[in-house]
């Protein structure tokens, strides 16, 4: 859904620190201490989370067959709780809020603006949204919805060529953009004449004089957000959508013991181009009447809106988490501290495992409160998804963090979400079991000797989530969605004995070594993902070759500091030509990716390290993020030969 690379690393001014541990913990080892310890447990003891169903018998096999059938609109959804408070931060500002009365009334009267516009009130009518993510961006998409428009989000990581590609394909004639900078890229493709279609943009922020007569010359209109919500419509009407499965999700979403409660404040900074953080937005947060912050707009400024906003959900992609993991770990050094901070984790981890999440036991006060209260002291659960996520980590932070934390597997093509960790399970290692929305089943592979009669073999989803095909592309869809309308995810997944489902691997792209053995090299990469220097890693190998190689593009945020701790210093790109830079980082990677359990031969033997990332712009991610593997390998073909040319002299 999401490529955990988007998201930068944590600033390096957040810091996690864990003081309090310095205050000397053999003052508690006296008996008195022990005596009020024990009181003091006799008092706060916890009581654990009650699952929604048998923890042992997460899901069940079932005949195939229609699943729910209430069916609502997604601006029902909203209008539910029109009376209800919604608030929603404004960015750079002090913090304001906008009821939800309030927001549907703008979507309504920008809804009409937009047909007065020309815009025609049908689901193919596709308005494009190119902005950060702020009120506006959410104003404007329930316009599109009240009138049963669909929005197409762009965004800026697209590239020009993609982005010109999809205004054709979905024949844009209206794109509402946050700045003017925005807009001046697209009017930039119309005077080329390459985007046709494209007739009219509306910007949220005001506009100069001279956009609006540069898009005067090019038969663009130029309107201001409020410009538009002027022009009056004669009727309003309103077409009901057909909006089925985000209905389903939120059905899925709010049975069980866990609800989201109106009091619940999330923020917003995933992009909201993509289908993570909508559902999370819409499903989550807006059909249960709860409200949403926004951050500045400013990721490196993250950590201090979510001090002032403290909000009590945090939707994480894992590549976040590990930043978090890791600066936890960084900020002990002492070994007193550390023995103390692993058996803290330790003690809450046993409370875990008996189903307890607090954030008020002694260890909680003594150890974890500032790691707490630097997530803004306030946090009730997180969501993990979009790729996986290491289970030392995630237990590590159940313990440390003291709050509810989800994980849930999905794709965009079934609108996000289809399995998710049950409430009350706390166990890891798994993405939970199957959404109420979805049924999944497995299906053999026999290349890889995956066979679904071991409970193993590709995912395959179907439900009123799985989506309905690509816009306009018979092919890709056939590929996508068989003709019994299961999705067939790519994702090879394993069934465990409880009922939840262990991603295990991906279904394509695996080769062969010359000795024989099968290289998955996503898996692979994925596990790499969890060194610190590392922001992307293509790893590549061929059946003439008996061992691996990388390249790596070493995430600048951090690159400079992880390589200075090791005595050298210099430019970004200068580190990236050092070769005792590069041995640093593979050895790095090699603990890592032994620590994983990968075996010898899938550990990579050599490394490229490239200053530039892997983009759409550069061609070298397709428009859903995920890498092309065989134009990297064409890229870097010289350096592919150079690393195989040099004889090695040790296999780590
Ligand atoms: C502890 O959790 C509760 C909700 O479960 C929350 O209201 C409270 O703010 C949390 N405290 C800290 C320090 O995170
Ligand atoms: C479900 O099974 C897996 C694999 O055996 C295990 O790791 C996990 O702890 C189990 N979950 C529960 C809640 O028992």
């Amino acid at each position: 859904i999401l490529p955990d690379y988007l998201l930068p690393s944590l600033p390096s001014s957040s810091s996690f620190s864990l003081s309090s541990l310095s205050r000397s913990p053999s003052s508690l080892l006296g008996i008195g201490a022990l005596a009020s310890l024990t009181a003091y447990w006799l008092v706060t003891r916890p009581r654990p989370m009650h699952p929604p169903c048998d923890l042992n018998a997460q899901s069940i096999a079932v005949q195939v067959r229609a699943l729910c059938s209430g069916i609502r609109s997604r601006h029902g959804l909203f209008t539910r709780h029109a009376r209800v408070y919604l608030m929603i931060l404004k960015p750079g500002e002090p913090y304001q809020w906008i009821s939800y009365t309030e927001v549907a009334e703008q979507a309504q009267v920008l809804g009409s603006g937009l047909l007065g516009k020309g815009c025609q009130p049908n689901p193919e009518q596709f308005i494009g949204i190119f902005a950060q993510n702020r009120p506006e961006w959410i104003i404007s998409e329930l316009a599109c919805y009240t009138f049963s428009m669909a929005v197409v989000p762009l965004y800026d990581t697209l590239g020009e060529e993609a982005m010109v590609h999809i205004l054709n394909l979905a024949e844009i004639s209206l794109v509402i953009c946050d700045k003017e900078e925005k807009a001046e890229s697209l009017l930039g493709n119309k005077e080329k004449g390459v985007t046709p279609t494209l007739s009219c943009l509306v910007i949220f922020n005001d506009c100069s004089d001279a956009i609006v007569e540069r898009g005067k010359n090019c038969g663009v209109e130029i309107l201001e957000l409020t410009q538009l919500m002027h022009i009056q419509l004669v009727c309003h009407l309103y077409y009901p959508l057909c909006n089925r499965f985000m209905y389903q999700f939120f059905l899925s979403i709010s049975q069980g013991s866990f609800f989201i409660r109106q009091e619940d404040v999330s923020i917003s900074y995933l992009p909201l181009a993509h289908m993570f953080e909508r559902m999370i937005q819409v499903v989550s947060m807006f059909c249960h009447g709860a409200r949403v912050g926004f951050y500045q707009g400013d990721i490196s400024l993250l950590m201090d809106d979510i001090k002032t906003l403290k909000p009590t959900f945090f939707p994480v992609v894992p590549r976040l988490l590990n930043r978090i993991y890791d600066k936890i770990l960084g900020s002990v050094t002492s070994p007193l501290r550390r023995a103390v901070l692993h058996y803290a984790v330790r003690r809450k981890q046993a409370e875990l495992s008996s189903g307890v999440v607090r954030n008020n036991s002694l260890w909680d006060r003594l150890v974890f409160n500032r790691i707490q209260a630097n997530l803004g002291g306030n946090l009730r659960f997180i969501l993990t998804a979009s790729a996986p996520i290491s289970p030392t980590v995630l237990s590590f932070l159940r313990a440390t963090l003291g709050c509810l934390i989800f994980e849930g597997y999905g794709q965009t093509e079934c609108t996000a979400g289809c399995t998710f960790s049950m409430p009350g399970d706390w166990s890891a290692g798994h993405v939970g079991a199957p959404l109420p929305c979805a049924m999944v089943k497995l299906v053999d592979i026999p290349d890889m000797n995956y066979y679904a009669k071991n409970g193993e073999g590709e995912i395959c989803i179907r439900g009123h989530s799985v989506f309905r095909g690509y816009l306009k592309d018979e092919e890709k869809t056939a590929e996508a969605l068989d003709s019994d309308g299961w999705l067939h995810s790519g994702d090879v997944g394993q069934w465990l004995l409880n009922g939840t489902l262990r991603i295990i691997d991906r279904k394509k792209h695996i080769f062969k070594l010359s000795q024989g053995e099968y290289i998955a090299p996503e898996r692979i990469e994925n596990v790499y993902m969890r060194c610190v220097p590392v922001l992307q890693v293509f790893v590549h190998g061929d059946s003439l070759k008996s061992h691996l190689i990388g390249i790596v593009v070493p995430d600048p945020e951090v690159f400079n500091d992880w390589v200075k701790e090791r005595g050298i210093i210099g430019s970004y790109k200068e580190l990236c030509q050092h070769p005792d830079v590069k041995k640093a980082v593979l050895e790095d990677m090699t603990a890592i990716g032994k620590e994983a359990g990968l075996k010898s031969f899938e550990q990579v033997k050599d490394l490229h390290l490239h200053p530039e990332m892997f983009s759409v712009s550069n061609g070298l991610l397709t428009p859903t993020l995920k890498s092309r593997r065989v134009d990297i390998r064409r890229v870097f073909q010289e350096q592919i030969t150079n690393m195989y040319r040099i004889k090695l002299k040790r296999y780590p």
